[in-house]
């Protein structure tokens, strides 16, 4: 019986020069590519696919899955990987290894294959997500073995196996794009130096060329969970995501250029664009400090949002630890009910208004007017005792 593989497959060149590579050691092939609102007509894949040798290819709509369970208890952590990254092109990787996983046990399949590097953090996230949810299944991961060293020696391999390429002039830079954004790699950006060239972002307009009015959103919350944008309900989150991407990338929200610090141990320049992510961590951040009350909101700022970065940029994500932090955020978010205003303009989101039927803001006592109902004598007896050490410190000084 052939050995069966699984294989993750996007239907560029890498991919496609994968099912033949695969074939040719007597894989027999099944690709699975998944919808994940890359923006990315999918409808030709299942013959792109076959003609490349597969013998069954799989195409799926998982917006809402991935919105669901992955980007939104994301959101709820206000996970940003070194304090700039919203995760991306990470959060994928556990899905689609869920995926795999899943239609190697239908077709009984022992392997499963994807295009990742040896130096990136993909190869990881794929492995170490498939091998938590079932041992057995064996990674093969062709880019890091096989023999071509150029693309030409790729191309060349594709023509003389007629596997169908479109011969289009290279793009200098590697894109990963999903609803929750687009990370771009490789080319001109490889210089930390040098400014990203206008023509590596994808989905934002310049934040010069944006209009010269401010554009002002409004996004509602139901129990941590976004549901509206200016008054319009969304049943699907994935949907609203893709509309708020609209809405910001049009003023040029969400650009993001940093060196950061791989797995592996190298720096790579990445830029990133999550306009409709970045507009909900703001949104959400704001929300949750209004309804959560101090000791509760420190501890949360203290110990989450780069604790869950983290494992989610190392490839934990099928760990008790991120179970554990989604509980944790998922008992906070019960309160994150209510709207908040954000000002879009010029490449910045400001939060400009927020309410809640939940929100521990009470005016009566922060009123600076004839309303004021907090009693004033009794800061001077709590800055008496709260600041006893710093006059003992001082005497020891003096
Ligand atoms: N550096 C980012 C990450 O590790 C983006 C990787 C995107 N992959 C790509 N093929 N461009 O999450």
């Amino acid at each position: 019986m052939a050995k069966r593989v699984i294989l993750a497959y996007s239907g560029g060149l890498d991919t496609s020069v994968i099912v033949r590579w695969l074939t040719d050691k007597g894989y027999e092939v099944i690709t699975y590519t998944a919808d994940v609102g890359q923006g990315e007509e999918l409808t030709e894949i299942p013959d792109k696919a076959r003609a490349s040798g597969a013998v069954e290819a799989i195409v799926e709509d998982i917006k809402e899955e991935f919105a669901r369970d992955f980007c939104l208890p994301t959101l709820r952590a206000l996970a940003l990987y070194e304090g700039k990254y919203p995760l991306t092109a990470s959060l994928s990787r556990p899905l689609i290894s869920k995926k795999l996983v899943y239609y190697a046990q239908k077709f009984k399949a022992d392997y499963v294959a994807h295009g990742s590097t040896g130096k990136g953090n993909d190869q990881v996230r794929f492995e170490l997500s498939v091998w938590a949810l079932n041992p057995d299944i064996e990674v093969i991961a062709p880019v890091r073995e096989w023999e071509f060293k150029a693309r030409e020696e790729q191309v060349e391999y594709a023509k003389r196996h007629n596997i169908p390429v479109k011969v289009t002039k290279e793009k200098p830079y590697s894109i990963d794009r999903n609803l929750w954004g687009v990370s771009i790699e490789c080319g001109p950006l490889e210089d930390p130096w040098q400014e990203p060239p206008e023509d590596a972002y994808q989905i934002t307009i310049s934040p010069e060329k944006a209009p010269d009015e401010p554009e002002y959103v409004t996004v509602g919350f139901e129990k941590g969970v976004p549901v509206s944008v200016n008054g319009k309900n969304y049943s699907l989150l994935s949907e609203l995501v893709l509309e708020l991407n609209e809405i910001a990338g049009r003023h040029g929200v969400g650009r993001i250029d940093m060196v950061e610090n791989r797995l592996v141990g190298i720096k790579s320049r990445e830029i990133y664009e999550a306009p409709g992510a970045l507009v909900l961590y703001e949104a959400y951040r704001d929300l949750l400090s209004l309804v959560t009350d101090r000791f509760t909101f420190h501890y949360f700022l203290s110990h989450v949002p780069h604790e869950y970065a983290k494992l989610v940029y190392e490839g934990l994500w099928f760990t008790p630890l991120r179970e554990a932090l989604d509980a944790f955020t998922g008992k906070l978010s019960e309160y994150v009910s209510g709207e908040v205003r954000l000002k879009l303009f010029k490449g910045a989101v400001s939060v400009v208004g927020r309410r809640s039927p939940n929100s521990l803001y009470v005016e009566d006592l922060a009123t600076y007017s004839e309303k004021d109902a907090f009693d004033h004598l009794a800061g001077k007896h709590f800055t008496k005792v709260w600041g006893l050490p710093l006059k003992v410190l001082g005497r020891r000084r003096t």
